[in-house]
């Protein structure tokens, strides 16, 4: 295959993450080079990313933390396009919210936009989240379907020690001021709870979510409106709006919903076997997200049966539903705080 021209080399950060393996994959198949960065190229945990088609002659890692701007500038260097990736996503208590999630996702996302003006980036997309749109966000009516003009309440999130959603929100905003005021294109992408099977050898903390309903444990969820969306359409979605020259601003990513009651009547009626989690307490449901921006640029998806059946048969062979001895499976903590 001929090497792509240089206006086709993007940088994709954290590109061994579960939505960024896929990203890479789809470009290197799109016909990208692709500068990827990853904390340590030589984890095991990589490999995957050096196995996909195209991945010899179009694929470089750069080893680079969202905290050194010198390494992510040096990543981004020649590239064309940036997608940024890369934020923390915890599934345990988080102890220390500037180390842990702020320091990384707010400085982090202020080093990559600047590496990427100081390399006449054409397009930054950033992957923000369902988290910066849709918790208790003011003077939006509780019935109202929420769009791209919903922000979710940072002081509610922060009040609840949510420091994911804080993180999110702050980048999100950090990320579309920034363009505004230096004139860098920036757009972004929403993803809802994202599902489907995984390139890499370990189980990321959204598939975990589905994971603890059908191995359950002691932890109770609120029966929230989830909304979902496949690991692939997100992929599909981020390189759309990097090609769509008419794409600007936020894009909520987030095509089905669902209560946490119906997923666990879905699952149970696809799977006859498993235990399943039960501990679901009651809750009101607000009016859900909608993605018609997205969909009017062109945007198409599985259906959700599709993405919670190749989740799952994906997870039972990879071994993520058997029983490690003596462990409990736990909820991730972030999904009782979102
Ligand atoms: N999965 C979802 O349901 C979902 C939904 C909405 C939005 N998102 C967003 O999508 C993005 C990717 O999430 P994911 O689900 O794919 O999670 P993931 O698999 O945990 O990927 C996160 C990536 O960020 C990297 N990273 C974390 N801290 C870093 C740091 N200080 N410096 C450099 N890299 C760092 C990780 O690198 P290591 O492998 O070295 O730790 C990993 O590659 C995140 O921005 C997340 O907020 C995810």
């Amino acid at each position: 295959m001929a090497s792509p021209s240089p206006s086709r080399r993007v940088c994709v950060t954290g590109g061994g993450g579960y939505i960024a393996s896929w990203l890479v994959k789809l470009l290197l198949a799109r016909g990208y080079a692709v500068h990827a960065t990853v904390r340590d190229p030589g984890e095991k945990k990589i490999a995957h990313l050096k196995r996909l088609e195209n991945a010899p002659e179009n694929l470089k890692l750069f080893k680079a933390d969202l905290l050194d701007y010198d390494a992510m500038a040096a990543a981004i260097v020649g590239c064309q396009g940036v997608f940024h990736v890369a934020t923390p996503v915890p599934s345990g208590k988080i102890t220390d919210p500037q180390r842990e999630m702020l320091g990384p996702a707010v400085n982090g996302t202020t080093n990559v936009l600047k590496a990427a003006s100081a390399a006449n980036v054409r397009r930054v997309v950033v992957v923000s989240s369902m988290v910066a749109v849709e918790i208790d966000p003011k003077d939006w009516p509780k019935d109202k379907i929420k769009d791209e003009d919903c922000w979710s309440d940072k002081e509610a999130c922060r009040n609840n020690e949510d420091w994911y959603s804080v993180a999110k929100i702050s980048s999100e905003w950090a990320a579309l001021e920034y363009g505004k005021q230096t004139g860098l294109d920036v757009v972004t992408v929403n993803p809802a709870l994202v599902f489907g099977p995984l390139l890499q050898p370990t189980l990321n903390t959204s598939c975990q979510f589905l994971v603890y309903f059908l191995k359950g444990g002691p932890d109770q969820m609120r029966n929230k409106l989830w909304h979902i969306v496949d690991v692939r359409d997100t992929a599909d979605a981020l390189l759309l709006v990097y090609e769509a020259p008419e794409a600007s601003g936020r894009h909520i990513c987030a095509p089905h919903f669902t209560s946490a009651r119906d997923l666990l009547d879905l699952l149970k009626s696809m799977y006859t076997e498993h235990p399943f989690m039960s501990n679901i307490c009651d809750m009101d449901h607000p009016a859900p997200m909608t993605s018609d921006k997205l969909k009017k640029l062109g945007w198409k998806v599985r259906p959700l049966k599709e993405t919670i059946a190749d989740t799952i048969e994906f997870c039972k062979h990879a071994g993520f539903l058997d029983d490690a001895a003596g462990k409990t499976c736990r909820f991730p903590d972030v999904y009782n705080k979102i």
